[in-house]
């Protein structure tokens, strides 16, 4: 069958990557793709992103099946369309896509069911917002409610820095229609993780776990980015852990979206805070996969994609089983200059290894300029490598990092530190006990 996928990030170049390799695949097509979805076999680029186009292109051509890789068309509601036309599609729709695409929506709806979140209060008018920080004092959380590209969120230790950020929002209009509302919520103190699930409306298969890494800098200092690096498993997330972000999220969290008239079918991403004494309080839900996490995740899936998400379409996740290479994954962004203020453009790529059964180059910000890939967006590539320890799949992905190059491109040293630090060495037998017992 011919399968879509929408996007053209390094999560769908990895989405496509596995999706290719599925023997239900006869076809996959990328729109709009990158350079390096169009130099991987079995996939090619389509040049269409309206909506409209893409419902024309799948009839014509007769694609069985499309899957959405980010949340802004799963927020225009590509999915109520493809469903409207007769057409299948994997993704949430339109109003199940708003436990990302509103946080006040999200925020409430998880008071409703009694997921576990930071508490907060949300407000339009910038003086209410102001008297609010005043009374509650610092550190404190300002979010803008709407979709804003992962610089919505600004964690302010003092209130000064909080009173700046509702001005930007609420004054100064900075975030545009995103931040006419904001939330503020309390500081969560812990170790973060991404718990990404398939659902078909009812049931929910979790996808291995991960961990981002979303400053710029190394020891996680800088401007906050799309993500800079991420690996699979996240020691943090163990089976105890595990257990408890299912029954405690991921379980009422569809239950909910199904009690409310919104069934949620697709990935469910949700971004977690795990707390010195093993609470989890959730920081975000998204309506997608997570990027860069899905490089790692997609590196270590060894079950065929295409039927698991055939699974979800026919509401029968609850018989699916996901099989995970046990080695590590670890994913390291190559991000382009000026990035993530002012990314420059067109830098010329070199050192692009051929890929081989440990790692693989996924391609984000990437173009073909007369027969050379260039750089064309912010984070330019991901650089996933397999290994039996976080350590050797760390020295992997820098060993082939280390052979790219192009102008200005900027990356972190220490991706996989948390996985690495001493606290965990402390603890090494409880760890492998705990990573032996699930491998996810
Ligand atoms: P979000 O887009 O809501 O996940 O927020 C982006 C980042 O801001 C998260 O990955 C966290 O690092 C941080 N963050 C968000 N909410 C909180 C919170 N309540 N407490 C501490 N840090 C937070
Ligand atoms: N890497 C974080 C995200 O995809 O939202």
């Amino acid at each position: 069958m011919k399968v879509l996928v929408i996007g053209s990030g390094g999560r769908e170049h990895a989405l496509a990557w596995r999706i290719a390799q599925s023997p239900r695949a006869s076809r996959v097509l990328v729109a709009p793709g990158n350079a390096g979805t169009a130099l991987e076999d079995g996939i090619a680029n389509l040049a269409l992103t309206a909506i409209s186009d893409l419902v024309a292109f799948v009839r014509r051509e007769s694609v069985v099946l499309t899957v959405v890789g980010p949340e802004a068309p799963l927020a225009e509601g590509i999915v109520d369309v493809f469903q409207a036309a007769g057409l299948r599609i994997f993704g949430p729709t339109r109003r199940a896509a708003q436990l990302e695409s509103s946080k006040g929506f999200a925020k409430s709806f998880m008071a409703r069911h009694g997921i576990p979140t930071a508490a907060y209060a949300t407000f339009s008018d910038a003086p209410g917002a102001h008297r609010y920080v005043e009374r509650h004092g610092a550190p404190v959380v300002i979010k803008a409610d709407g979709l804003a590209a992962g610089k919505g969120v600004v964690v302010a230790m003092d209130a000064a820095q909080a009173h700046e950020a509702i001005d930007m929002m609420l004054v100064e209009h900075k975030m545009g229609t995103a931040g006419t509302r904001v939330v503020i919520e309390d500081y969560l103190e812990g170790e973060e993780a991404s718990f990404i699930v398939m659902s078909d409306g009812r049931h929910a298969l979790p996808l291995a776990t991960s961990q981002d890494h979303k400053r710029l800098g190394d020891g996680d200092r800088g401007p906050n980015t799309g993500g800079m690096g991420a690996y699979s498993p996240a020691p943090v997330v163990t089976p105890r852990v595990h257990a408890k972000a299912m029954r405690e999220v991921i379980q009422p969290a569809i239950a909910g979206m199904a009690a409310e008239g919104a069934p949620y079918v697709g990935f469910l991403y949700a971004g977690m805070m795990i707390t010195a004494s093993g609470e989890v309080k959730v920081l975000e839900f998204n309506c997608r996969l997570g990027d860069p996490e899905t490089q790692p995740i997609m590196l270590r899936l060894k079950s065929d994609l295409v039927a698991l998400i055939e699974d979800a379409l026919a509401g029968r996740l609850d018989a699916a089983e996901a099989q995970w290479d046990t080695r590590v994954a670890l994913g390291v962004v190559l991000a382009a200059r000026g990035y993530p203020e002012a990314p420059r453009k067109g830098d010329v790529i070199a050192g692009l290894p051929a890929p081989a059964e440990d790692f693989h180059v996924f391609h984000a910000g990437t173009a073909l300029r007369d027969g050379k890939v260039v750089t064309s967006g912010g984070r330019v590539l991901t650089v996933t490598a397999l290994g039996h320890n976080v350590k050797t799949a760390q020295r992997r992905a820098y060993e082939i990092a280390n052979s790219i190059h192009f102008a200005g491109m900027q990356l972190r040293r220490d991706i996989g530190h948390r996985a690495l630090s001493a606290n965990r060495r402390q603890e090494p037998g409880r760890l492998r006990q705990e990573r032996d017992a699930d491998p996810t």
